[in-house]
């Protein structure tokens, strides 16, 4: 199986997934595509060659940061594997209440997804010319270096933004005291803007161990840390102005 996140959690960096698709049916080999940060409204990975894709329907899906779930698409062959092994051995069962909320959410998600992505691409160019932000990644950005596969790829260029500054612990303290319209949280996809510090070291610590080349690759998008900022339902005024002001101190 070949599992691959789209665009990755915090770096936004892209896979091609018709490329990747066309290796995986060569050797007969299940492509998995984690597409959450995408949301269905930018990627449709089973159209380009996937045979299973799996959401955190905790994000974008149901979009309101008050219930947590998952899922998994595909073929139906597939699926009943998967129901017949995780949904009895590992109990992958959703509570009701859990399972309506991210019902009702899901009928809001492409006119979220799409107001998201047209205030994200607004912020990315706010973000890249301000004098505190060091570096700005986000597909939709020329400066993206896979904006030509993100164009391919992706309707719509998603609401999820990272970027870098100068001394990122402090700015964290300085962001997390200062802003009052975003809010400063882990989690993302949410109606309400929410900014978070990853430093490399504590991700390197803690769960994701890289090492090696895999940590110099990682470093070279994010850096020593990145801020990820997911852009929710308010205006792109608001949202420029409080990231102006907190990012001033
Ligand atoms: C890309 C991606 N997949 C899966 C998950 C896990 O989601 P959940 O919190 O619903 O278990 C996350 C959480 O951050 C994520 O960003």
């Amino acid at each position: 199986m070949i599992l691959t996140e789209n665009p990755a959690n915090p770096i936004l960096r892209l896979t091609d997934l018709a490329a990747v698709a066309e290796i995986a049916r060569s050797r007969d080999i299940i492509l998995v595509v984690d597409s959450t940060m995408a949301t269905p409204v930018a990627t449709r990975p089973i159209l380009l060659g996937a045979d299973l894709v799996v959401h955190s329907l905790t994000k974008y899906m149901n979009g309101h940061g008050d219930a947590l779930g998952g899922s998994v698409s595909g073929s139906k062959n597939l699926i009943e594997e998967i129901r017949k092994q995780g949904g009895v051995y590992l109990g992958a069962a959703m509570s009701a209440t859990n399972a309506w909320l991210i019902m009702r959410g899901i009928d809001t998600l492409f006119p979220r997804v799409n107001a998201m992505s047209r205030t994200a691409l607004e912020v990315a160019n706010f973000l890249s010319q301000h004098p505190k932000v060091t570096k700005v990644v986000y597909p939709g950005l020329e400066s993206h270096p896979q904006h030509e596969l993100a164009k391919r790829q992706m309707d719509v260029f998603g609401g999820m933004i990272t970027f870098q500054t100068d001394e990122p612990e402090n700015m964290c303290s300085q962001l997390a005291k200062r802003l009052q319209v975003v809010h400063y949280a882990v989690s993302l996809g949410h109606q309400r803007s929410i900014v978070c510090m990853l430093s490399t070291d504590e991700l390197n610590n803690s769960t994701w161990g890289l090492q090696g080349e895999k940590l110099e690759e990682y470093k070279k998008w994010a850096g020593e840390g990145l801020f990820r900022l997911s852009i929710g339902l308010e205006s792109s005024a608001d949202i420029i102005s409080d990231l102006d002001q907190a990012l001033r101190g």
